[in-house]
């Protein structure tokens, strides 16, 4: 879903860099300390990377031996190849992946699901992108976060991609997440996730 003229500015300024930077990339790089997990030379996908400040923190902190982003919207592409250099950026929807099954190491999710009525469709397409045993860092805002600024700030979001989080840990496992590490991220409305694409055994 596009984003309002109103949200795109909220999105876009450096209040949201800043609370991105500090505070939600923090927050999910500690996940990876604690689990020893380390990306540096892999390859990362930032899916939904709006205008792409996203990929120019994890460039920065993992020097990705590749790195790719896409967001739905051309706006928000064109801001991200001129923001940062070092990525392939592409319009494209996290619902239907222009990319082969298996091929990521880990994929970065900040405050997309919530825009997307086919919320459990993308997470099965996150999971068909991810290599075995690859790993998922997601930062999302729950229905109760989406009721508020629709309530407040006139944002408006599909009914269908309000979830609670209980729902949504659910459909993590129901596609094959085992998660790894769940915290809130100052209020319970944000909260960020580090999953892992579970292997099935084969027997
Ligand atoms: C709230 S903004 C977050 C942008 C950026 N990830 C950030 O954290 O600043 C949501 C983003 O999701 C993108 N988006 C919405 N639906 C999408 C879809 N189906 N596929 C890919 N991106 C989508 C929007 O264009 C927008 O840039």
């Amino acid at each position: 879903m596009r984003l309002s003229r109103v949200e795109f500015i909220s999105m876009n300024n450096p209040i949201r860099r800043w609370i991105q930077k500090r505070i939600e990339f923090q927050l999910l790089n500690r996940f990876l300390e604690k689990h020893n997990m380390n990306l540096t030379g892999s390859a990362i996908l930032d899916a939904g990377c709006g205008s792409g400040y996203s990929t120019k923190l994890i460039g920065s902190r993992y020097n990705p031996r590749e790195l790719t982003a896409f967001d739905i919207m051309p706006e928000q592409i064109e801001l991200a190849k001129k923001r940062y250099k070092k990525a392939r950026f592409f319009v494209g929807d996290v619902t239907e992946i222009d990319s082969p099954s298996d091929k990521y190491d880990a994929v970065f999710v900040f405050g997309i699901l919530h825009h997307i009525p086919e919320w459990r469709k993308a997470l099965r397409e996150i999971y068909r992108v991810l290599m075995p045993k690859g790993v998922l860092l997601i930062e999302e805002v729950n229905r109760s976060g989406v009721d508020f600024v629709e309530k407040y700030l006139r944002f408006s979001h599909p009914k269908e991609s309000r979830f609670d989080w209980p729902q949504f840990a659910e459909e993590l496992k129901t596609v094959g997440f085992d998660i790894i590490e769940d915290s809130k991220i100052i209020l319970n409305i944000f909260h960020a996730y580090l999953c892992k694409k579970h292997i099935v055994n084969s027997r």
